[in-house]
């Protein structure tokens, strides 16, 4: 949305598995939205885009899906010579308290029994190189988590409502103690006009 506001005479597709677009009052007319499932494949021919964005898909994903479907779909779209840029934060903490510590371990470990990676962020640039796009640049930053307030669901925590409570009212008051934090990575990298050949 930002960049078709800024950039009004490119064409953007955006697409989500939800359909929870902008308005058509609040879109730009150069932005259109699709509601489409990525592992279903991309509803796009081969090296259709300049510039394939990606973020925040996080915890939506299994690693498998991230190696054989995600990427390689991502960079089909893309035209050779074109831009990618993929952002994903770590789903884990750094610098905790004990209480934190607890919940997040449990709730790493019911992520990992799905099949969810939760150092996925840190794999993308190696995932890119085997799909054949180098020159990978990464940014990563920490996120303070200061005055955190998301909600963890109970039901993806192995712990007594007792426990849950208990651990949910000492980690919000240890993050800013410990100051707690996160990454963020960000990939971006020209995809160079690459000949494949078979032996
Ligand atoms: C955390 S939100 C990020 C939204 C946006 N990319 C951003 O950075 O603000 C994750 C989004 O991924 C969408 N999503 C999850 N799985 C998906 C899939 N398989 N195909 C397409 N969209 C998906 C969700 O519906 C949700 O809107």
């Amino acid at each position: 949305m930002d960049l078709a506001k800024e950039y009004p005479k490119n064409l953007y597709i955006g697409i989500d598995i939800s359909e929870m677009f902008p308005s058509e009052v609040e879109r730009p007319s150069s932005a259109t939205f699709i509601k489409a499932n990525l592992l279903d494949g991309l509803p796009f021919e081969n090296n259709s885009f300049d510039f394939v964005y990606q973020r925040f898909l996080g915890i939506s994903l299994t690693e498998v899906q991230w190696k054989v479907k995600v990427i390689p779909e991502l960079v089909r779209v893309l035209k050779p010579g074109g831009w990618i840029e993929i952002m994903e934060y770590d789903l884990i903490w750094f610098s905790l308290g004990p209480k934190t510590n607890v919940m997040l371990t449990k709730l790493k470990n019911k992520l990992q029994e799905y099949g969810i990676n939760v150092i996925m962020s840190r794999k993308i640039s190696e995932l890119l190189k085997a799909n054949n796009v180098h020159n990978v640049e990464t940014i990563s930053k920490s996120i303070p988590l200061g005055d955190w307030g998301g909600k963890l669901g109970r039901a993806s925590l192995d712990m007594t409502p007792e426990e849950y409570d208990d651990c949910l009212e000492g980690s919000a008051r240890e993050i800013n103690e410990y100051k707690s934090y996160t990454m963020s990575h960000r990939y971006s990298m020209l995809v160079r006009y690459t000949l494949l050949t078979t032996l």
